[in-house]
């Protein structure tokens, strides 16, 4: 890691949140275009998360690159009797190396609870998954000023049933619900505030590790104000990652912010 750099313990992140979209012959050219777009930048990591159907194709497609693949979701037991779901060594074969967590769409339509999500964390990290813990208070929430005690919550489940050695290779995504997909974002002061808060929830060994991102209606053209705010490692962005061009500009962004 070179010196002199202000976030020289933490690399950068960006994850592509693809959400349901796309199918395999339209992912592998998306993931082909942001390979070009970006494959030659340095410092970001960068996870591309496609739906299931398209992993194993999407996968192939980034094979050799240093752009990874990411899940969108899992369950927490190895294998067993749960249709439809799709397990950590699962994703591990099909190349997976992160996995998106707690997604507020997964806790809203699909009933994720807290303590499910920290059992998701927990065997995510088991199969050597970077976890993409997402946390988040919705608008009713945020009006009625409970927005910490409502990431708290969600973040203790999550890491509830982690050893201490597994905390620091965690990545947390603060995503407000109001702002995701709505186009209205936190401004840059809010998102520092929260990054601080969890932040303070990891413990001195795992606080200065652990990377903070923020998601909701990150474009192009506000990135820059996250990228700026303490604390805030990268983005976790979902509309803005299904064009090349501007998923790539956000990477690029945050490859300058590292500088
Ligand atoms: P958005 O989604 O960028 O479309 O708001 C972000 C997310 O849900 O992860």
């Amino acid at each position: 890691m070179p010196s002199g750099r202000a976030r020289a313990a933490r690399i950068p992140f960006v994850a592509a949140n693809w959400k349901m979209h796309l199918t395999r012959e339209a992912g592998v050219r998306l993931a082909r275009d942001v390979v070009a777009a970006v494959g030659e930048v340095e410092a970001p990591e960068v996870v591309l998360c496609p739906p299931a159907t398209s992993l194993d194709a999407v996968g192939r497609a980034l094979q050799g690159t240093p752009v990874q693949l990411g899940a969108q979701t899992m369950h927490w037991e190895p294998q067993g009797a749960y249709t439809g779901e799709i397990s950590a060594p699962m994703l591990v074969d099909l190349g997976c190396r992160a996995v998106i967590l707690g997604h507020s769409e997964r806790r809203q339509y699909f009933g994720e609870r807290d303590e499910d999500v920290g059992r998701k964390v927990r065997a995510a990290r088991g199969h050597g998954l970077t976890p993409i813990v997402c946390v988040g208070e919705g608008r009713g929430e945020r009006e009625s000023g409970e927005t910490d005690a409502v990431i708290s919550r969600q973040l203790t489940a999550a890491i509830a049933m982690l050893a201490p050695d597994q905390l620091p290779a965690l990545v947390v995504a603060y995503e407000p619900v109001w702002a995701i997909g709505t186009g209205l974002t936190a401004t840059g002061e809010e998102a520092a505030r929260v990054a601080a808060l969890i932040r303070a929830q990891f413990g001195a060994a795992a606080a200065g590790r652990v990377r903070v991102l923020y998601g909701g209606s990150v474009k192009p053209d506000n990135i820059g104000e996250f990228l700026e705010a303490p604390g805030i490692d990268g983005a976790l962005v979902g509309g803005a990652s299904l064009d090349a061009g501007a998923f790539s500009a956000i990477v690029r962004a945050a490859a300058t912010a590292a500088r």
